[in-house]
């Protein structure tokens, strides 16, 4: 049986920091607001000159040097963004030739904040099925973007950078051990870049409204947000076969540190064993988990044999929950 297992990690930041107090000088917010409800003290800004593509490769270079393979082992890209480069060619396109790998597969999907884990999902998928042996999962955004500057209610949240997985085949370690995924697009309309697409293509009219920015109903999204990530985290701990007791790191998706407090309570998950990032690059939609990932490994926080549940809730909306054996 093949199963699926982390190779490697990478993660990169832009350089630029925007911290709460930069942003009191151009919305009338606060510091004070911000971190009581969100959590989010600072974020990093991706540079004029970089595209998303940009952010992945940096990531991708230090995954694949971690994961001690030559970049053209890979046999397929996926990058999860809701940020992408251009609507085409995919970012997982640009990817590839700025890495300078030969003629794979590569592809975005777009699944909000649940990107990164429904790439990784996907990678499984293929490992499992013999179809590939080396899968680059990248999550990345510029979320700077394609937020409404004005808009204090969405614009302070957001955060720009990337994180790269290497997963691998292995024959004799269990890696991966539950996936669970879903969505509902019943509710899309709370959470939406309305504009851009082919409902409502680019016109004077859409630039003017603000169209072609991040929409959200955060009351309402917040409420859904709690119940699918606890369901996400349930889920996969069940579908593990073990118990909250066993899982010893938790990597939550980071939009809001009030969701991922109620998350952790409901799925009986100590706060020591739960990874927290997000009061230093807020909600970096699919870039945030394997950029907590990385740093996770990093820190130390991660040891071989180690259950590591991941958790994420998103746009769309879409949710997914795993729990990987290190
Ligand atoms: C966005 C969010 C932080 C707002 O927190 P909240 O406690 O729900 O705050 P509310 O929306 O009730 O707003 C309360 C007040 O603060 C104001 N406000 C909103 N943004 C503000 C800001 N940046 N600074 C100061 N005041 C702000 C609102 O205008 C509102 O004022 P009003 O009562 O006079 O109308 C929260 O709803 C959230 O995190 N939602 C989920 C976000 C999410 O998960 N998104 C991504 C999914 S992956």
């Amino acid at each position: 049986m093949t199963n699926t297992i982390i190779l490697g990690t990478g993660s990169y930041l832009p350089k630029k920091v925007m911290t709460n107090d930069d942003w009191a000088k151009l919305v009338d917010t606060s510091d004070e607001w911000i971190s009581t409800r969100s959590g989010i003290k600072e974020r990093h800004f991706a540079a004029e000159n970089e595209a998303c593509s940009d952010l992945v490769v940096e990531a991708a270079k230090i995954a694949i040097a971690d994961a001690g393979i030559d970049k053209d082992d890979i046999d397929l890209i996926i990058v999860g963004t809701v940020s992408a480069d251009n609507a085409y060619p995919s970012t997982g396109n640009w990817t590839q030739k700025k890495l300078g790998i030969k003629a794979i597969p590569s592809f975005d999907i777009s699944a909000g904040c649940s990107s990164f884990l429904y790439g990784m999902i996907m990678a499984n998928s293929f490992i499992k099925s013999g179809l590939a042996r080396h899968v680059l999962v990248a999550g990345a955004e510029i979320m700077s973007r394609i937020i409404n500057w004005e808009d204090r209610n969405t614009c302070v949240l957001f955060g720009d950078g990337a994180g790269a997985v290497v997963f691998g085949a292995s024959e004799t370690e269990p890696g991966i051990l539950s996936t669970y995924w879903g969505a509902d697009g019943n509710l899309g309309d709370l959470l939406i870049q309305p504009a851009g697409g082919s409902a409502i293509p680019a016109s004077e009219e859409s630039v003017a409204k603000k169209l072609h920015s991040v929409h959200m109903k955060g009351n309402e999204v917040y409420k859904h947000a709690v119940l699918r990530m606890q369901e996400a985290a349930m889920k996969a701990i069940e579908l593990a076969n073990i118990s909250s007791d066993d899982i010893d790191l938790y990597i939550p998706h980071q939009a809001n540190i009030r969701i991922i407090d109620a998350t952790i309570k409901r799925a009986g998950i100590p706060p020591e064993k739960t990874f927290i990032n997000i009061d230093k690059i807020a909600n970096i939609s699919g870039g945030t988990i394997p950029i907590a990932l990385d740093q996770a490994r990093k820190q130390g926080r991660l040891k071989k044999g180690d259950n590591l549940l991941m958790s994420a809730f998103g746009a769309g909306f879409t949710w997914a929950g795993t729990v990987i054996k290190m």
